[in-house]
């Protein structure tokens, strides 16, 4: 007999829309760690993420270590609040995997994104509060991260995401702008 299970109901669209309209950047965090099964659920949430002929090029950097969050804070211009930060992730893509030929090249960069937005998602759901600190393209910062955690050439760091429990309760920004909306939907009527 098959049977048909289905996830989708009003209540858990909503939950998802709340959840994607919800998030914000958190930079402030409180000193209780993370545990690791919320970290497991973060990562599961970032691969579950689309990527280019299936590849999953990312690898992610679990970063506990004070030192190694200090000597980042310390390297990195925008990312001071790693200082204070229980953990960073740190989103990698290995343009080894695939076999990319020349236009695929770069896909790499997309493919970590979807997985980084996800995992951004996921720890909004999950109570935590986290931020994308830009990593690639920036030489500079690349190599901060590549000698603080020993990264080989192949993998490039895309960003490092500070993660902890918010100590901050910033109101999610409106970003809804009818004029982003270029043709073919008439975003203004209701
Ligand atoms: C590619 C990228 C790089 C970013 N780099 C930084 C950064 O280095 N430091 C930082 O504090 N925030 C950084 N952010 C977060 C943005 O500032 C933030 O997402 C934006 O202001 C919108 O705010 P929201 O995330 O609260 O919606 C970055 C975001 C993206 C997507």
């Amino acid at each position: 007999m098959l049977i048909l299970l289905c996830t989708s109901s009003a209540d858990s669209d909503k939950y998802v829309l709340e959840n994607i309209h919800g998030r914000t950047s958190i930079r402030n965090y409180s000193d209780d760690p993370v545990p690791d099964e919320k970290i497991r659920e973060l990562l599961r949430a970032a691969m579950a993420a689309p990527s280019s002929r299936n590849v999953q090029p990312w690898l992610f950097y679990i970063v506990k270590d004070r030192e190694k969050l200090d000597r980042l804070a310390a390297g990195l211009p925008y990312a001071k609040m790693l200082g204070h930060a229980q953990l960073a992730i740190v989103v990698c893509g290995d343009t080894g995997k695939g076999s990319p030929n020349e236009e695929q090249k770069m896909n790499w960069v997309m493919d970590c994104s979807a997985a980084t937005q996800n995992l951004l998602l996921a720890a909004h759901a999950l109570g935590l509060g986290a931020v994308w600190t830009g990593v690639y393209p920036y030489a500079e910062r690349m190599h901060v991260v590549r000698e603080t955690l020993q990264i080989p050439d192949h993998v490039i760091p895309l960003n490092v995401i500070p993660i902890g429990y918010p100590a901050e309760y910033p109101t999610p920004k409106d970003k809804w702008n009818p004029e982003n909306i270029v043709s073919g939907f008439d975003a203004k009527a209701d």
